[in-house]
């Protein structure tokens, strides 16, 4: 009664085939960005899907996580912190690395960002392997403070990315 469908976002997403490598079909945010009430919407379902989430902090994860997550962070009054690619973030920093399908990436945090025991929601924008997201959960977790879950805003669910993550803790709004 009253009750509406959920909003299908996926209309908000450009695929682009061979991209960044052949065979792959990137999913472009550039139209949810280029559309107000859209993007506010998105934001706010989100903003929904940890509503019951205990968390003192988001994590951005660089770079198009930082969009989610900060506009999250407005929404939901709390504080972000960035995990972002070597060498960007000034002092004393933790790292880690992780296994991309050609090489190794890194991440990192500044070590005074969290208290031990703070609770963190990841944040980014897709869920692909997993193994960036992953990343970001490790160093939460070398820091003394505790990953609340991840929220994402794609999720690519045929690249199990879930099962390298504590799948219970991870909410997606479109799934592909
Ligand atoms: C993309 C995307 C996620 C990650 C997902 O970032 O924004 O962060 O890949 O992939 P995974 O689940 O297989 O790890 P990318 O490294 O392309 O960088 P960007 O956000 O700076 O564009
Ligand atoms: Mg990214």
């Amino acid at each position: 009664l009253g009750k509406r469908m959920s909003e299908d976002f996926s209309s908000c997403l450009r695929d682009i085939p061979d991209f960044p490598s052949p065979g792959i079909i990137f999913k472009d945010i550039s139209p949810l960005l280029a559309n107000p009430q859209k993007f506010t919407a998105v934001i706010e379902a989100m903003a929904k899907l940890v509503k019951d989430k205990e968390i003192d902090y988001l994590l951005g994860i660089d770079s198009r996580g930082f969009i989610f997550a900060a506009a999250l962070a407005q929404k939901l009054n709390l504080g972000m912190v960035m995990a972002r690619k070597p060498g960007k973030l000034p002092g004393d920093v933790v790292s880690q690395s992780y296994e991309l399908e050609y090489g190794t990436a890194t991440l990192e945090i500044q070590t005074d960002a969290f208290k031990a025991g703070d609770r963190v929601l990841i944040i980014d924008d897709v869920l692909a392997t997993g193994g960036t997201a992953r990343a970001a959960g490790d160093l939460v977790e070398k820091m003394g403070a505790q990953t609340a879950g991840f929220a994402f805003f794609v999720e690519l669910e045929f690249l199990n990315g879930k099962q390298v993550l504590d799948s219970s803790s991870v909410t997606s709004l479109v799934k592909f």
